[in-house]
């Protein structure tokens, strides 16, 4: 062992109060017990093969490949050759198609191939690797994976150090308020409640340990699955390193091919799963504030929003409309009729969403502690004592959500709520927050699904089992209905249960900024239904920030106003008239380009498809775009770059490869380079991808008004051959897993003069009108025929040189000639 390179990847600090060193010194010479030191592999001396997992030893470590796809191979160390309980709360249960695969013994190394990757296994000193079919180094091991021993808690504090290459760059990790690019960075994943955070402060509020290399050019992901807390550097303490490593568990990690990174996030969702489909409701404009109460407050924000004509479709209560904080109850002083209120407030088109915390009040008379006492659901510390500490309601205890008896009961306490006609839930302080010590001690203990843990162990993932039985419990309670759910806290695997939002930011430009990063590398990280406290939750922000936010928020996938209870109003008329107009304008939009935005949702939900995709994701290969950190593209069709500063009269943006249109006059632009772009208040740098069909929808004041008598289709003309995707169902049952929806792709080709159209729909689903109004923008030739289905159709031209076509809106062929 004494060849091994010297660590010098290991954490600073282990954990607030102990270091590496002091750990060393725990070791007795006296009763000459083994000393406490980074043990390496060595050499490998055997392999064994089961099915489609190899194992290696050195002698006493064993290391476990196992091919999961032909893309993505997993790897896991057991320092004395026995391996943990194969258990994961990240990992979808989906059985994933076993493909070819085999292991060739050469002089050096064993060489384990798929039909895509090639893992080496270096016999010398048991260095992996992962390679494309040419070759290609993508990944490879510095050191050999390592270990320590850690006397106080057992187990091991495990590591893995990778190679960094001088160029590469680094995507993923969830939340992270740093620089999109994440090299030169060290994180920490630990779940915590970060009021007012600042930029690069960590750890945040939630564990995504999954992240993108881009080497020369090729992406690959690697998704460490340890809930303990995890660490990770990039390249930032020694330039030629990426190292990962946890305070227990298993080193256990998964290699994801790519090369595209695209596939890498789909990769990774094909692990963790993707979001549930939410109902088309959850996707409009959401108004919520700590808080509003009582009832007569409620209304009369609900009718502000109708008599101004500012879309809708959800007002939140936050605790306050809880009796004392108690989950589950009403403070009937100033909700003295929720039923009826939230009747009428539906009558409006009004959802109600509300907040559930963890922290059950310790009052006997309060029948969701009494049951969860009775039946032994709250945490325990150590030594038996119940684990309590104060949050809103005063004195709590805590559900062990990592239990399945407590996650399904938990899922029933929720049936009086939806009674009384909550559409939401809103999951907060679930990192778990306590006031004073920031969150629970280690040796509280978890049931963690019959595996056994500490709170080393569950804390990373309590947020996620809480959101989890929320999820679980109101799918039965709603039947065939679609839940929506919201957390602060997530792990991995998260989006299977709930949307999220990224906690207590504060009213500023630069929380702006933040956000757009958060949404950004939330979405790569698999979380795509992701979005800021709009406006910012701390502090105040002037017109300017709050409008230029809402812009944002129309292009984010969660689009939700929320503040502090000690600021000032909030609502989108709040700063007065001039911004009232365009705030209105833009949330307009958001309802307008709702066909669009639900079928990007689908294409989550069905195909793994990240939502919001950060220029480098659009084009990797261009070394110029590592570092862009404004311009995303919210599905395929639509690039935006949010302005991002005060009095901003113009913005620098880059438009990827092909020809583009700016969304408020179509004006065309070629991709492929920067562009100054005039950001003058009323709009924002909004650009269509030529070729694109984006459907939409007319003005609606929420999306249960449903007053759509034609499907208006905007073609923006683009040269070649171009496919649009669009996805429609009833918006929020689960038939569509019976095929009741309808999957539409419409293919357009451009020829001298010419412009094929082609629809293929799929599916089972009726819609309510017959016909698509179709305006073609930007055709570069004068029409002079419309052939629908062979029979020639009259059409429009206006003065802005746009023609319209009405047709049947199940055409297969449209052929338009100049
Ligand atoms: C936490 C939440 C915030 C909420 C407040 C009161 O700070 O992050 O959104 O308004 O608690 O419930």
């Amino acid at each position: 062992m004494n060849d091994k390179p010297t660590p010098t990847d290991e954490p600073e600090k282990i954990n607030d109060q102990t270091t590496l060193d002091n750990i060393h010194h725990v070791n007795n010479p006296v009763l000459d017990l083994p000393q406490i030191e980074k043990k390496y592999l060595d050499g490998v001396k055997s392999y064994t093969q089961s099915e489609s997992t190899y194992y290696f030893s050195d002698g006493m470590a064993e290391v476990e490949v196992k091919i999961i796809t032909d893309e993505i191979i997993r790897v896991r160390l057991a320092p004395q050759g026995t391996f943990l309980e194969d258990f994961s709360y990240a990992i979808a249960e989906k059985s994933h198609r076993i493909s070819r695969h085999q292991c060739i013994e050469e002089e050096d190394a064993y060489i384990v191939r798929t039909n895509t990757v090639t893992c080496k296994i270096s016999k010398r000193d048991f260095l992996i690797s992962f390679e494309d079919r040419e070759g290609k180094v993508m990944n490879a091991d510095h050191s050999p994976m390592h270990w320590e021993e850690n006397p106080d808690a057992g187990g091991y504090y495990v590591y893995c150090t990778k190679q960094a290459n001088s160029n590469e760059a680094f995507y993923g990790l969830g939340d992270k308020a740093a620089d999109l690019n994440l090299r030169g960075h060290r994180f920490k994943n630990w779940n915590s409640d970060t009021y007012a955070f600042a930029f690069n402060q960590d750890p945040l509020y939630k564990t995504i340990p999954f992240y993108i290399g881009l080497n020369n050019g090729d992406a690959y992901g690697i998704f460490f699955d340890n809930t303990f807390k995890t660490y990770f550097d990039f390249a930032a303490e020694d330039a030629t390193k990426t190292s990962f490593w946890s305070e227990g568990g298993e080193l256990q990690y998964y290699y994801i091919h790519g090369p595209h990174m695209i596939e890498v996030v789909r990769g990774y969702h094909s692990l963790t799963g993707t979001h549930y489909l939410p109902p088309i409701w959850a996707l409009g404009y959401h108004q919520c504030r700590w808080s509003y109460y009582p009832e007569a407050s409620v209304r009369r924000i609900a009718e502000e929003f109708r008599k101004r004509e500012i879309p809708c479709d959800a007002i939140y209560l936050d605790i306050d409309y809880m009796d004392g904080y108690r989950c589950f109850t009403w403070n009937k002083q100033y909700f003295p009729n929720p039923k009826k209120m939230i009747a009428d407030l539906a009558q409006d088109g009004f959802k109600t969403v509300v907040m559930i915390d963890p922290g059950i009040k310790v009052d006997e008379n309060y029948w969701v502690f009494k049951e969860g006492k009775e039946n032994k659901y709250f945490c325990r510390r150590g030594d038996d004592y119940f684990m309590e500490g104060y949050v809103w309601p005063g004195r709590c205890q805590f559900p062990d959500f990592t239990n399945p008896e407590v996650r399904e009961w938990w899922g029933t306490l929720y049936e009086g709520l939806v009674e009384d006609g909550v559409a939401g839930f809103w999951n907060d302080m679930n990192e778990p927050a306590v006031f004073g010590r920031g969150t629970f001690p280690d040796d509280v203990r978890h049931n963690f699904d019959g595996q056994r843990g500490s709170h080393r162990k569950a804390h990373n993932v309590y947020g996620m089992q809480m959101v989890r039985a929320t999820y679980d419990g109101l799918k039965k309670l709603y039947k065939n209905k679609r839940p929506f759910t919201i957390t602060r806290a997530a792990y991995s695997g998260t989006q299977r249960y709930s949307s999220v939002w990224t906690g207590d930011n504060m009213a500023t430009w630069e929380h702006l900024k933040i956000g757009v990063l958060q949404l950004q590398r939330l979405s790569v990280s698999g979380i795509s239904f992701c979005g800021t406290d709009i406006g910012g939750f701390t502090g105040e922000p002037d017109g300017e920030l709050y409008t230029r936010w809402i812009q944002f928020g129309v292009f984010s996938p969660f689009m939700r106003v929320h503040s502090a209870g000690d600021t000032r109003d909030r609502e989108p008329w709040s700063f007065g008239e001039d911004w009232e107009k365009i705030c209105k304008k833009f949330i307009e939009l958001r309802y307008k380009l709702l066909p669009y935005i639900y079928s990007v949702f689908w294409e989550q939900t069905r195909y793994g498809y990240p939502i919001l995709r950060p220029v480098v994701m659009l084009e990797q290969e261009k070394q110029s775009n590592w570092p862009r950190e404004e311009e995303f593209s919210f599905g395929e069709k639509i690039l935006v770059s949010p302005v991002l500063n005060p009095g901003q009269q113009s913005k620098i943006v880059y438009l990827p490869a092909g020809d583009w249109y700016y969304y408020f006059d179509n004006t065309p632009y070629a991709g492929g380079q920067e562009h100054e772009v005039k950001t003058p208040i009323d709009e924002m740098p909004v650009f269509i991808k030529a070729g694109a069909v984006i459907p939409e929808y007319p003005v609606m004041q929420h999306t249960g008004e449903k007053k759509i008598d034609e499907l208006l289709l905007n073609f923006y003309f683009g040269q070649g051959i171009n496919k649009s995707y669009f996805y429609t169902d009833n918006g929020d049952t689960f038939a569509y897993e019976q095929d009741i929806y309808l999957e539409k792709c419409i293919t357009c080709s451009s020829g001298d003069k010419s412009l094929d159209v082609k629809q293929e729909i799929q599916g089972l689903f009726t819609e309510r009108y017959n016909n698509y109004n179709i305006k073609l923008i930007q055709v570069p030739f004068d029409i002079k025929k419309i052939l629908v289905d062979g029979k020639e159709t009259s059409f429009e031209k206006d003065e802005a040189g746009i023609y319209w076509v009405k047709v049947a809106k199940d055409f297969e062929d449209i052929l338009i000639r100049g």
